[in-house]
């Protein structure tokens, strides 16, 4: 799938900061899901700058709902969506995951969770709740450079248990089917089968 040179190069200047935008090997599995099965609403925790939304709606008609706490960031994304011409598409939420995802309704068929990872078991129950039957929940950075399964450095320890912690709810949730795919740092693709 072909991003525009525009969308390329804000990618390539976006991977350079401290929470960059997710990875070329992450971004073609979403952009194939997303052609492959044309989700409707997508919902994104984290939207960032807005442009791996700006690359998912290049590929589909889904409506999109993101969050996005850095009001700086949550005013590029802004940009960004009336740049590439999708921003009637968009609701963006700006402000806390926590505080925000208990007040969305309706069903989403792809959720991408790719805000805080300290946070992800919190956001758990609110993605099932959300995500409709056969949907997909990908959770980003769930291996985090190998320290999820192997050893972390001391002041990572608390995160990469998080993480252990997230990916243990999912592997026994009999509501989902998870799949840890190692692109990226780790996408756990989890399907909603009940
Ligand atoms: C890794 S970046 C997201 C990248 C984006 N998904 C993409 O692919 O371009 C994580 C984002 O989560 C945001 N974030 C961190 N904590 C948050 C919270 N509690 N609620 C909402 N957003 C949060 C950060 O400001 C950051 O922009």
């Amino acid at each position: 799938m072909e991003l525009s040179p525009r969308l390329l190069a804000l990618r390539e200047e976006a991977k350079k900061g401290r929470d960059p935008t997710c990875p070329d090997d992450t971004l073609a599995y979403l952009l194939a899901l997303c052609a492959r099965e044309a989700p409707r609403r997508i919902l994104e925790i984290g939207t960032a700058e807005g442009l791996t939304a700006c690359a998912m709606l290049g590929v589909c008609g889904a409506e999109y709902t993101g969050i996005e706490r850095d009001p700086a960031r949550a005013a590029t994304a802004r940009s960004r969506f009336e740049e590439f011409g999708v921003f009637r598409r968009i609701s963006l939420f700006e402000g806390d995951a926590g505080e925000i995802l208990p007040l969305l309704e309706g069903e989403y068929d792809l959720i991408f969770l790719d805000g805080p990872k300290v946070q992800y078991l919190k956001y758990l129950p609110d993605c099932k709740r959300l995500l409709r039957r056969g949907g997909a929940l990908l959770s980003d950075d769930v291996l985090l450079f190998g320290w999820v399964r192997g050893e972390a450095p001391k002041k990572r320890r608390m995160l990469a248990e998080h993480l252990r912690e997230y990916l243990r709810a999912l592997e026994l949730d009999p509501a989902l089917e998870t799949e840890v795919l190692e692109i990226g740092e780790g996408l756990a693709v989890s399907r909603k089968i009940i």
